[in-house]
């Protein structure tokens, strides 16, 4: 099969759907690839590098013009006319996006959204939701790190000691565990909270301490313990009580990092004006759900902002300011999405037995197969 790899466009983008690793492997499987020129710079992978690794560089039509293409995210307005009907395209697509996935089947596109494969253990190594957030994660405490104005472990030097610095996680998920994880090397002191009881034993053995905020009725009792994995929205009378113990951390942490999600919704509140007005001033709060409407009503996406001496990080992307890596993870989910979407002997095909297959489609045949909303 003809597979291409545009280069990104959406503002801020860095990531590219591709690397030569990848590419080596699609080739030796009997495909062709192109690469739009220019499409890894921004992940430090040169055109010459994807040639070494046997694909032809073109121009942004050749890449579309491809019979399969592999993105990072949706393709935008300008680019949709460069794809031919019966084109299949693969990548982040945003399952929650109606209006693009209309779009899409409108142009008689055959889409797989990889945000909307099932959390189950075959998925596990084409999880991008994961992989991604494990960087943002990470990369969420070096930004802390960097907006904070003192150090993060306790020093004894001869000019005096340091504290460490105690830093708050909110959602201990992927994204949030890793930021654990990641402040813990730096020597911060760790508190996490999240609705999913699962967790607790995962925030204890990463060294940070759990802030219980127990259940006291069945109705909460059954919403914390989710779907699917993940969360639900929950009771009224469980997000005050947990807005009460938030208050009291926050007010006492460095950095708050946030990360709480609930899919296809508006992300949760968890840290309210408040609370910030209360907080140190040097704190910093990084909020992850920035994208999704932000865990702190005073985050603004896409920037940084201090408020009552606090600095408040919206960025939406933060897997795109670890490029090279974040597109080497990303390229290795496509890859093995893609030995899905073939058949022993080669053929492409929509197997809708697979549940993984089944779950990303979105639309073909100019039919949307999933709706949300
Ligand atoms: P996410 O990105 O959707 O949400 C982040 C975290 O915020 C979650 O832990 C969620 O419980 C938490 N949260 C939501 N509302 C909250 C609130 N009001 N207060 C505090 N925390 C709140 O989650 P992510 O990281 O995508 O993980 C979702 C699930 O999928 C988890 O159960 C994870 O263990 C599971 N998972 C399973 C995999 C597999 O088996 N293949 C792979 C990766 C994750």
């Amino acid at each position: 099969m003809h597979i291409g790899v545009p280069l990104e466009t959406q503002l801020g983008e860095t990531r590219v759907a591709a690397t030569p690793e990848t590419i080596k492997k699609l080739i030796a499987q009997g495909h062709t690839v192109t690469v739009q020129n220019g499409a890894g710079i921004a992940a430090s992978v040169t055109d010459s590098a994807y040639e070494a690794a046997g694909a032809l560089i073109g121009s942004a039509a050749d890449a579309f013009g491809a019979e399969l293409i592999l993105k990072v995210s949706a393709p935008g307005d300008a680019e949709l006319p460069l794809i031919k009907s019966g084109t299949v395209v693969v990548g982040m697509l945003n399952p929650f996006n109606n209006d693009m996935i209309a779009k899409l089947a409108e142009r008689g596109i055959a889409a797989f959204a990889l945000e909307a494969a099932p959390r189950t253990s075959r998925a596990q190594s084409l999880d991008v939701l994961s992989s991604q957030a494990n960087i943002a994660g990470y990369k969420a405490v070096l930004l802390a790190a960097h907006h904070y104005p003192r150090f993060m472990p306790m020093l004894m030097t001869a000019a005096g000691t340091v504290k460490a610095a105690r830093v708050l996680i909110l959602g201990a998920g992927v994204a949030g565990l890793q930021a654990i994880a990641t402040a813990k090397r730096l020597g911060a002191v760790i508190e996490a909270s999240d609705v999913r009881p699962a967790v607790k034993e995962q925030i204890e053995s990463l060294g940070a301490k759990f802030v219980d905020v127990p259940y006291e009725t069945d109705e909460e009792r059954e919403a914390a313990v989710g779907v699917g994995g993940y969360a639900r929205p929950m009771p009224a009378s469980w997000m005050q009580r947990q807005a009460v113990a938030v208050h009291e951390r926050a007010r006492q942490a460095d950095i708050v990092i946030t990360t709480a999600l609930i899919p296809g919704r508006k992300a949760p509140v968890l840290l309210s004006a408040e609370t910030v007005a209360q907080m140190k001033p040097g704190s910093v709060v990084i909020d992850l759900a920035a994208a999704q409407g932000g865990n702190c009503p005073l985050t603004v996406a896409d920037q940084v902002v201090v408020e009552h001496g606090v600095t408040i990080v919206g960025h939406t992307n933060l897997p795109a300011m670890v490029a090279a890596d974040a597109s080497a993870l990303y390229a290795r989910n496509l890859l093995d999405f893609m030995k899905l979407l073939f058949n022993q002997e080669g053929q492409f095909q929509i197997n809708l037995e697979d549940d993984i297959v089944a779950a990303c489609l979105m639309c073909r045949d100019g039919q949307v197969i999933r709706k949300n909303g």
